[in-house]
């Protein structure tokens, strides 16, 4: 098979990731797609660094033996902490959603500073403080500071500007989304406790860490400022996954229609069930259980 039609591997911890298989779906209409779910370890949230590389490392292995031309870790987890050590050991093109959705967050900083420099002299006024930038994740995300670490890096390659970045793990969203308690008071009102330090910095953005947040985007609308960007790194990483297979002569040239293979590790019907409402259809194609990985 031509390297163009190989298919494109998506991992996650579980169900959160078909959020970005949506986006990648969105803008690459005619790819392959391969989808991993490791629903019988999730959460990864609150595990430790070393579990999650050898997690992440098993399912890079399945993912090869199937062909992937290029893969997504589309879980902010196991993109926080096991990236680097999946770049090391692999050669294949690794995407995490850290890089991103960070570069998204930065560059509206910048622009938003630089515009401010050009209006000084009349008085500008910003709704916001352009130099703040929030990030919400789970645990193991926000501990990691990737997402800081990444924005700082950003920032000292380029203008050295004075940026602030507020982090809040928020653990008990990803229950709620499983949960399927998507529009729920409750969901609102723990939602607003975790925002309000945030809020109280008025940020220029907010980047939504976790697989399973662009689920509550339309909540955290009402919560948060308007001018306050909401940042979904899943939808960053999709359009460099298609840059990249752009600039690389990699896209999927051909029209037919493609093919979508779900894996998961335990418990196929509750994913199809709960996977529609992240993916926004339902999955009609039959879900393989992954037990034993190597
Ligand atoms: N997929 C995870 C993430 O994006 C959330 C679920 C989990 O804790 O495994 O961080």
């Amino acid at each position: 098979m031509s390297i163009n039609r190989q298919p494109i591997g998506i991992f996650d911890s579980g169900l959160g990731g078909l959020t970005v298989f949506k986006e990648i779906r969105r803008l690459l209409k005619y790819e392959n797609l391969i989808y991993f779910g490791d629903t019988a370890r999730v959460p990864y949230g609150n595990k430790s660094k070393e579990t999650i590389v050898k997690y992440s490392k098993e399912i890079t292995k399945f993912l090869l033996k199937h062909n992937v031309k290029l893969i997504v870790a589309a879980c902010n987890t196991v993109s926080s902490l096991a990236l680097d050590e999946l770049k090391k050991e692999f050669s294949i093109p690794i995407f995490g959603v850290i890089e991103p959705g960070a570069r998204r967050a930065y560059k509206k900083s910048i622009k938003s500073i630089e515009k401010i420099d050009n209006y000084k002299n009349n008085n500008y006024n910003s709704d916001v403080e352009v130099n703040t930038i929030a990030v919400i994740g789970t645990k193991a995300t926000i501990g990691s500071k990737a997402y800081s670490n990444a924005i700082s890096r950003l920032n000292n390659y380029d203008k050295g500007a004075n940026i602030t970045i507020i982090e809040r793990a928020c653990p008990l969203l990803v229950p709620l989304v499983e949960e399927g308690w998507i529009d729920s008071n409750i969901t609102s009102e723990i939602l607003k406790y975790y925002l309000q330090p945030i809020i109280e910095t008025k940020p220029s953005s907010i980047v939504l860490g976790c697989t399973h947040y662009p689920m509550l985007k339309t909540i955290i609308s009402k919560i948060i400022d308007k001018n306050t960007e909401i940042i979904d790194s899943g939808k960053e990483v999709s359009i460099e996954v298609r840059n990249f297979l752009i600039n690389n002569n990699m896209l999927n040239t051909t029209l037919d229609k493609p093919f979508e293979k779900y894996y998961v590790s335990d418990d196929p019907e509750k994913f199809k069930l709960l996977g529609s409402n992240f993916l926004g259809k339902n999955i009609t194609e039959d879900i393989e259980v992954i037990i034993d990985f190597l």
